[in-house]
């Protein structure tokens, strides 16, 4: 049994030497100091933020969030939803499309106990959700979701834009509230230069849209964009109210690698694996893989030796991982327990049931990932 399977109680108080690997971990202090970096850019900016819990999937790390004055919550699926609302979040944005007579009915079982706000991109699909709301007696607030360039869901910018906002305001039981507009292609953009320019290029429909929809008499209360590469843009630009950024709160390898991000949040996020095997002077293999760590995007790299030559990552299976190691990284040997900072940390948690979160080294506590896995 691995570590993060042994009640809490087990673990608290030991130190990152004595957990069992693979175990997901957080760095307490360099989580806490991501959350303030975030909500102190926002104190006193119009625009105000509404951290994606996709990351961390955690209520406690949203009721943190919360506290530190974020103005609820953004969630990917319906099923994150529902575990936030449990612990007791009452103001989520569900930043998709809520398609379906099952999904559908598990929003209105919602709308009972929490405000929910879901994107919509169809004229049919909210007529569905106006007849459900109508026949279990709760209103719905919707943001029409807008294409920025990235080209995944939304109408486009314009004439289609504002014609789905007032198929929503003249709907029973709909509330338009706003625009859904997210710019997931920019946030990546390793140069600042070139991303501002393209995001100011991207969220200009945005804003017209926003416009011709309120000269058409629609008050449009949100308007909310943003990932963590561009919280400062989008966060920044008039006509945006609301920033869904998520990754901030761990950082992960892609995102260390973006200009003018990377060096204002600290990596918080790692996986603790052991070295299995040293069958070659310059081959090391981790007891992690594609099962522990998310290999989709991003660069890992050994928090030890940071982003060095000394260690390349050649190759996971589903439970090994190759590395290549030169200079010092070659002193590494079988049983040595190294923190992986994973490519991409919100694909990390979703592998995971618990994070083990220390401070400097010592257990402080294990937290349930309450949603992670809760995909519909
Ligand atoms: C709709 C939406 N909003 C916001 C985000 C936040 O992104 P980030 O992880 O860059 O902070 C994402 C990320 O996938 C997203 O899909």
């Amino acid at each position: 049994m691995i570590a993060t399977d042994a009640r809490p109680s087990n673990l608290i108080g030991a130190e990152l030497a004595e957990i069992d690997t693979p175990a997901l971990l957080i760095d307490l202090d360099a989580m806490e100091r991501n959350l303030r970096t975030m909500a102190d850019f926002f104190a006193d900016k119009p625009a105000k933020l509404r951290p994606h819990a996709k990351t961390h999937k955690s209520p406690i790390i949203a009721h943190k969030q919360l506290a530190l004055g974020a103005v609820g919550i953004t969630c990917a699926k319906l099923g994150e939803a529902e575990v936030m609302v449990e612990a007791g979040v009452d103001d989520i944005l569900v930043a998709n499309q809520i398609v379906g007579r099952a999904k559908i009915a598990r929003l209105m079982g919602l709308l009972h106990h929490a405000r929910i706000t879901v994107a919509v991109d169809d004229a049919a699909n909210l007529r569905d959700l106006a007849a459900a709301a109508g026949a279990q007696g709760v209103e719905l607030d919707v943001l029409v979701e807008v294409n920025t360039g990235m080209s995944r869901c939304g109408v486009e910018p314009g004439e289609p834009a504002v014609t789905l906002a007032k198929v929503a305001a003249d709907l029973p039981n709909i509330r338009f509230r706003g625009i859904q507009a997210y710019e997931g292609h920019l946030v990546g953009i390793a140069d600042e230069g070139e991303r501002a320019a393209r995001v100011a290029a991207a969220m200009a429909p945005i804003v017209a849209t926003r416009e011709a929809i309120e000269r058409d008499g629609l008050p449009v209360g949100i308007v909310s964009g943003g990932g963590t590469g561009t919280f400062a843009l989008t966060g920044t630009t008039r006509g945006f109210d609301e920033v869904q950024a998520g990754s901030y709160v761990f950082m992960d390898g892609a995102y260390g690698t973006v200009g003018g991000v990377g060096g204002r949040f600290a990596q918080a996020l790692t996986v603790l694996a052991t070295v299995i095997s040293r069958p070659t002077a310059d081959r090391a293999i981790l007891d992690i893989g594609r099962k522990t760590l998310g290999t989709d995007q991003g660069v890992p790299f050994l928090k030890r030796f940071g982003r060095s030559d000394d260690v390349t990552f050649e190759g996971f299976s589903e439970e090994h991982t190759k590395l290549r190691v030169a200079g010092p990284a070659r002193d590494l040997r079988p049983g040595d327990v190294v923190e992986v900072v994973p490519g991409h940390g919100c694909t990390t948690v979703n592998l995971y049931d618990r994070y083990v979160a220390h401070r400097r080294g010592v257990v402080e506590a294990v937290w349930p990932i309450a949603a992670r896995g809760r995909a519909q």
